[in-house]
């Protein structure tokens, strides 16, 4: 008996060193990643409307796309990343900016949007201007404001890195860098930024030990009658382009009429989700609010006839204290803390 475990001992210990001498290097040993791994789509949602459809998804297209995602030498003066206006903990909005903040200390006009759950979005932009996930990643890089660099420099300077040919070689099966590759494999990358870890979910999932509040639950209904035709379950937004009645500023920002350029779409925005708003403030499309208690307020009091908004908003949304201090539970139960701290999301160094 006593021998018999001393062999099983042993021969334990073999295949444990036999493991380790095989466990890949993450960074350097992508052989084993290239696998297609099936986009996993949340239970309850709908399909989404991007599923790396030409771009198949794979653990070294992951990793190449968030090794790029917080690169900065993708900027001009190699000091901006993707990463720093989209920060993981603020949900991939940018944290403390009202506007976003690029190279040189430039602004932009426009808010960071947060972002996650990409692959249901039908357009991207506040204004819709860009269609396709794949093509998006050109505007932040060309923008003088933002990254102010040119692809082919930056295939220079990708080129020149080994880790990089070899992390291209992995994902796409040779080490050629290219603009297609680039976005697809950013495309990757944000693809899987999916939140739908947050205690909203998990009641919808029936899981064990999850609750809701009587106030969370009396904010659900509220949400229900006053928010969900625009921010629509599950997703908490419909992706459609609606003006919610901001006062103008002197930017004038024409929103998605800037694109159709049809006088009926002027200053609508894309409806931005609720999930994960403790971490993506500040608010709207030019970040004007800090607080909860400001975008309600705007709701009640603040809706501006010069600004096209919708129909449904005439007259504003009133609401007691009770009911606001309900529908900000219920609104915190959309915070999906185990997204903001995804160690696969997080930048390697
Ligand atoms: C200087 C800050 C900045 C940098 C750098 C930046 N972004 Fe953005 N990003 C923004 C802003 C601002 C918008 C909204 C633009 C608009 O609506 O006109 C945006 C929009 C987006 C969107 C669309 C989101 C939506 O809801 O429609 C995606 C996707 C995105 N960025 C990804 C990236 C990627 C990938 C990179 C790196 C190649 C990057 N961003 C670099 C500020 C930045
Ligand atoms: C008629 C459609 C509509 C209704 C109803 C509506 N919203 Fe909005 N909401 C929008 C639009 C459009 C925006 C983006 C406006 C912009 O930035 O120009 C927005 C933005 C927001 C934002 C900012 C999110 C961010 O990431 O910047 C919050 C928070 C918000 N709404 C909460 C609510 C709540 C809570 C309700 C219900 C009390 C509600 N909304 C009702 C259309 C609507």
């Amino acid at each position: 008996m006593k021998r018999l475990f001393s062999i099983s001992v042993f021969a334990l210990m073999v295949l444990l060193t036999f493991f380790y001498a095989c466990k890949p290097d993450p960074q350097l040993d992508f052989t084993t990643k290239t696998a297609p791994i099936s986009f996993p789509i949340p239970q309850g949602w709908p399909k989404p409307f991007y599923n790396f459809e030409n771009n198949t998804l794979t653990s070294s297209g992951f990793e190449l796309g968030r090794k790029l995602f917080y690169d900065q030498r993708l900027s001009r003066d190699n000091t901006i990343s993707c990463g720093s206006c989209h920060q993981q903990f603020a949900g991939f909005a940018q944290a403390d900016h009202a506007v976003s903040h690029g190279v040189d200390d430039k602004l932009g006009v426009r808010n960071s949007p947060a972002l996650f759950n990409m692959n249901w979005h039908t357009s991207f932009f506040w204004d819709g201007g860009v269609n396709h996930i794949e093509s998006q990643p050109i505007n932040p890089i060309k923008n003088p404001v933002e990254m102010d660099e040119s692809i082919d420099n930056i295939i220079v300077k990708l080129n020149a890195d080994a880790t990089y040919r070899s992390m291209f070689k992995s994902a796409f099966g040779d080490e050629t860098i290219n603009s297609q590759r680039i976005f697809k494999a950013l495309a990757q990358f944000m693809g899987m930024l999916v939140s739908s870890n947050s205690k909203y979910d998990k009641y919808k999932r029936s899981e064990a030990g999850i609750t809701m509040t009587t106030q969370e639950l009396n904010g659900y209904d509220i949400y229900k009658s006053k928010c969900s035709n625009c921010h629509t379950e599950p997703l908490f937004t419909d992706y459609s382009f609606k003006s919610n009645g901001l006062p103008l500023t002197v930017i004038k920002d024409s929103g998605r009429a800037h694109i159709t350029l049809n006088p009926a779409d002027l200053y609508k925005f894309k409806i931005p989700s609720l999930r994960n708003l403790k971490y993506t403030g500040p608010y709207m499309h030019d970040g004007r609010f800090n607080t909860l208690d400001e975008v309600l307020n705007h709701y009640a009091t603040g809706i501006s006839a010069s600004s096209n908004p919708d129909a449904q908003l005439a007259g504003g949304i009133q609401l007691t204290t009770q009911q606001r201090a309900d529908l900000i539970a219920f609104l915190n139960t959309l915070n999906d803390e185990e997204f903001i701290k995804d160690e696969r999301f997080k930048e390697v160094k």
